[in-house]
């Protein structure tokens, strides 16, 4: 299993008057190699669970394991570890360097992994390469596409190798073309093997054949596991 989630909850601000409680008792496994959408209205809690999924926030109380770990034992540096083997994230926004190339934004999470320039270099082109935007290596973020941003935001997701891919909203910002085009890469990911969830609320996500289940998402409860 490579996702494990067992009674789950998530609240924020716990005892302000700003508290809101964003995800209760969910349970949910994931295997590996399995695409997963998470569906549901706004504000029912889809990207919280996805960030703690990522290990980029904890869970107020449950049990989460992440690729053979559980995150409540691992302390932060561990975890910070962790997510940068385990985890690609690709943003709702994207969250690029709008200053920075479009080489550079790819090769950013191999900076603290002490690889060298070189490497960095190549692993970054093949990727770009692949996803049909070499092109565009040497331009600042900040002046491409949506399309080449999403594709740049891709490529910085799988720079490390990680065996899990996180998209929030992935189609959220891209015309009919672009979102089938973003369908066919996760295609080409699932044939390698990636195990994939999804936020979205667009039809086209959900009813693409890559995805192997769809989890309803209402109220910060899951339906299924
Ligand atoms: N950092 C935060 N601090 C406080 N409350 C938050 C925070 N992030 C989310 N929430 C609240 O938690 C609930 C779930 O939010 P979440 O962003 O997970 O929903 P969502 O299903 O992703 O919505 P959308 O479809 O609009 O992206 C909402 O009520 C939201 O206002
Ligand atoms: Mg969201």
């Amino acid at each position: 299993m490579l996702i494990e989630l067992e009674k789950v909850e998530k609240i924020y601000n716990r005892g302000r008057a700003n508290q809101v409680r964003a995800l209760t008792e969910v349970d949910l496994l994931v295997v590996a190699g399995e695409v997963v959408c998470l569906r549901g209205p706004s504000g029912s809690g889809k990207s919280t669970l996805l960030a703690i999924i990522g290990c980029v926030i904890p869970p107020t109380s449950g049990r989460a394991a992440i690729a053979g770990k559980q995150l409540a034992r691992l302390p932060d540096r561990f975890l910070t570890i962790h997510r940068r083997e385990s985890i690609g994230f690709i943003f709702q926004r994207f969250n690029l360097l709008p200053t920075l190339t479009v080489l550079e934004n790819v090769t950013l999470p191999l900076l603290p992994l002490g690889i060298g320039p070189r490497e960095r270099r190549q692993r970054a082109r093949r990727l770009l390469e692949r996803l049909g935007i070499a092109h565009r290596e040497n331009f600042p973020a900040g002046q491409i596409s949506g399309g080449e941003l999403q594709r740049t935001a891709i490529a910085r997701a799988l720079i490390n190798n990680q065996p899990i891919i996180l998209a929030d909203e992935p189609t959220a910002h891209l015309d009919t073309r672009l979102s089938h085009e973003f369908m066919a890469i996760m295609a080409e990911l699932k044939a390698e093997g990636k195990t994939i969830v999804i936020t979205s609320h667009d039809p086209l996500v959900a009813e693409d054949s890559v995805i192997d289940r769809v989890v309803e998402v209402a109220d910060g409860r899951v339906r299924c596991c």
